[in-house]
């Protein structure tokens, strides 16, 4: 039974901060954000948004491109970092309700900035069991409320937004949808990116937990080193399983935290740069949601045609890291 995407959806809040409103009360430069990371813009939620909202409206584009109504849906996953609420309910449980999807299970999945990547391989199985024949996937993420806008270390890196893809079941003759899945982590670097309060360890205690505890805190370097190392590792596994080479594949499409990153892994796995997808620029890091805002953008301007191998791959808190080989199967539209 073939997994397929069967359509994509995104959505990321209309408010643009470039890199120039940032040195206004930080010292930091356009210069030094887009020659270290490659970052020129971020999208930012309203006050009034929750992560709920924005995977909702991903969702409901997703819906409409694959011609489909919400009872139809049997599954939702949602991937995000950065739940409407600490541990419980479920950031999908209030997608589910919003959209109507009344015939649809719902469950989150913690996996930082790999989410959406564990994700379609959660969708396969869903679809494999014989669980469910279509599944909603969504990477949302608002991670804008939970970095320290003092710290330059940080604040510069991420976005807020949403992508949504329908994944629905198939039994075409031919291998496609999600062909191949490598994923892994390593815990050992659990601590190397964590928010520190608000669970079980350090719950959150009014006028006792620093307010720094409660922001995203990142040993940067380490996570640059293990970034690159675990790409190239991903896209060379990923190519074995599929039996592909580079040749083959249309395009690449990375998890974007840091350009720099992106372009030392195609160094070391000597693929051109230019296989890779990158649109870091305009949405900087978020989290589990570049790789279907990437993949819907890639849609919108007719990148992919249905047949085309993609290649996603990413890393993030846990820490997690992994990639899918894809047989495209959405309509180009
Ligand atoms: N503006 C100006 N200077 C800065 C800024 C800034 N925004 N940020 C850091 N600097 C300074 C540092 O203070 C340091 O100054 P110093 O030498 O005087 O101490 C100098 O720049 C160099 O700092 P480095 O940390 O060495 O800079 P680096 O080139 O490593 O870039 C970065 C830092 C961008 C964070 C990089 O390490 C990186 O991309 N790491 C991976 C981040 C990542 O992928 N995170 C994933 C998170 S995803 C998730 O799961 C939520």
């Amino acid at each position: 039974m073939n997994a397929l995407i069967r359509s994509t959806g995104t959505y990321v809040p209309v408010r643009r901060m470039s890199n120039d409103e940032l040195p206004k009360y930080l010292d930091t430069s356009d210069e030094w954000i887009v020659s270290h990371t490659g970052i020129r813009n971020r999208h930012l939620a309203a006050d009034d948004q929750v992560t709920s909202d924005l995977a909702v409206e991903a969702a409901r584009k997703a819906l409409h491109r694959a011609q489909m109504q919400p009872e139809e849906i049997d599954m939702i996953v949602v991937a995000t970092a950065t739940p409407d609420f600490v541990g419980f309910p479920a950031t999908a449980c209030l997608v589910q309700d919003k959209l109507g999807a009344s015939n649809a299970a719902a469950m989150d999945l913690t996996a930082g900035c790999t989410g959406f990547i564990y994700g379609l391989e959660t969708a396969r199985g869903f679809i494999a069991s014989g669980f469910a024949r279509h599944v909603l996937l969504i990477g949302a993420e608002i991670l804008t409320r939970h970095i320290d806008w003092q710290d330059r270390n940080t604040c510069v890196l991420f976005g807020d937004g949403a992508g949504a893809v329908v994944v629905s079941a198939d039994q075409g003759a031919e291998p496609s949808g999600v062909l191949a899945t490598h994923i892994r982590a390593d815990g050992s670097g659990a601590r190397l990116l964590e928010r520190t309060a608000g669970g079980s360890r350090f719950p959150f205690q009014s006028g006792v937990t620093p307010q720094a505890d409660t922001y995203l805190k990142m040993e940067g370097q380490k996570v640059y080193n293990f970034a690159v190392r675990v790409i190239v590792e991903t896209i060379q596994v990923l190519m074995e399983k599929g039996g592909v080479s580079v040749d083959q594949i249309k395009y690449i499409v990375p998890h974007q935290a840091n350009v720099r990153i992106i372009e030392a892994a195609a160094r070391r796995s000597r693929i051109p740069v230019e296989k890779f997808y990158i649109n870091i620029q305009e949405f900087a890091n978020t989290s589990a949601a570049t790789i279907p805002i990437a993949l819907a953008e890639m849609q919108g301007k007719h990148l992919l045609a249905p047949g085309d191998l993609v290649l996603t791959v990413g890393f993030g808190a846990g820490l997690t890291y992994g990639g899918n080989l894809l047989r495209w199967s959405a309509p180009s539209h």
